[in-house]
């Protein structure tokens, strides 16, 4: 039997933070031992919005460098960047066609970014859910593991692949049995670190666009910049920390990562933070995300001291990568009656 597939990735805007790790890549590691995992830096998606030039390929590698300093191992998955595999553009482009424009205009994350940008926004933010949903098909995934907010842009792969492509353009077998074109895939969305809220305001997600570095802490930040973050992050005048209040977001957040990044669960940390005030909470917690963040800040560096190894990673991640989405884009092509190539 080959194994289940997994496919996800992040956009290469701006430094990767707890959330992009509690959400999604530190989840993606343990897969590898079960799974055929493919990880890609979704470069593509990150032109949806106004971007630098100048800073977009550093970007890039730098995305892929954090993948194996979290633990992705190259040797077990595949790594590639997204726009090094035209077919995630030309499958993209066979989606938009069957895709109804009202599914994407009511997507959560495009009417908030969308909000932001007034007159000033692309066709491609609009229609960045349509190429997740190539990337993701593209490979025959079984499972995507990515953070809660991902969710509804999950479901829209998901309408795409069985309502617009297998529904319209499958087959049928011997038996009437219908051939999927595309395979369905499932979200995987742990309970645990989905949901990584701000720093600066419990009640909104950490991100990488606010424009409030405070809100956030980087993955590549030093000890001293995660303690003075920690130390200023907002609080309420109640005494002793309890989960699970929602007059209290940021408390939930807080013992929330202070649960994962220590290691000890919640119960244990529940129990630890009953009585206690922000004052001795907060040193406990600055040091837990020091040392979570310690290892994978020293294999990024040992990475940064030789890039001709990531581009080796990069290069053989793109080879296979190829070669699988080749394949589903053969198949999608002939479904939908275009001419072969002779
Ligand atoms: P991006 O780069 O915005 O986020 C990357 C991953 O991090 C998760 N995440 C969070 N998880 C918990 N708490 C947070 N505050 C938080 N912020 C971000 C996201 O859920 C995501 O898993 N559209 C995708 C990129 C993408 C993709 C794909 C993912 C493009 N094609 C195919 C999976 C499969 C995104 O939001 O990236």
């Amino acid at each position: 039997m080959p194994r289940p597939r997994v496919l996800s990735g992040v956009q290469p805007t701006g430094a990767l933070h707890l959330g992009n790790w509690l959400g999604a890549i530190r989840n993606w590691v343990n897969l590898q031992d079960s799974h055929d995992t493919f990880f890609c830096v979704v470069d593509l998606h990150a032109i949806t919005v106004p971007h630098d030039p100048e800073q977009l390929a550093a970007d890039t590698r730098k995305t892929a460098a954090l993948y194996l300093a979290a633990g992705i191992d190259p040797s077990r998955s595949t790594v590639f960047v997204q726009s090094h595999v035209p077919a995630h553009s030309e499958l993209a482009w066979l989606l938009n066609c069957v895709t109804p424009l009202n599914w994407l205009e009511r997507m959560i994350q495009f009417k908030e970014k969308a909000i932001k940008q007034g007159d000033q926004v692309s066709v491609g933010l609009l229609d960045y859910p349509v190429l997740m949903a190539a990337d993701i098909l593209l490979y025959d995934a079984d499972l995507v593991p990515v953070g809660e907010d991902q969710k509804q842009h999950l479901e829209l792969a998901r309408d795409i692949a069985q309502q617009r492509i297998n529904a319209r353009f499958g087959q049928k077998d011997a038996d009437g049995e219908p051939i999927p074109v595309l395979k369905v895939p499932e979200p995987l969305i742990l309970k645990e670190g989905a949901r990584v809220m701000s720093l600066t305001d419990g009640r909104s997600k950490m991100s990488k666009s606010d424009p409030n570095e405070g809100s956030r802490i980087t993955l590549l930040d030093p000890p001293e910049l995660i303690t003075k973050k920690i130390k200023r992050a907002k609080t309420d005048p109640v005494m002793g920390l309890e989960f699970g209040n929602p007059e209290r977001p940021e408390t939930d957040n807080l013992l929330g990562l202070y649960a994962i990044l220590s290691g000890k669960g919640r119960e244990a940390v529940a129990a630890e933070c009953a009585a206690m005030g922000w004052g001795t909470f907060k040193p406990l917690l600055a040091e837990a995300a020091v040392e979570a963040l310690r290892p994978l800040q020293q294999r990024y560096a040992e990475l940064s001291a030789d890039p001709a190894e990531l581009d080796r990673v990069l290069a053989g991640g793109r080879e296979r990568a190829q070669s699988v989405a080749q394949a589903t884009l053969d198949r999608t092509r002939a479904a939908l009656g275009f001419l072969p190539v002779h």
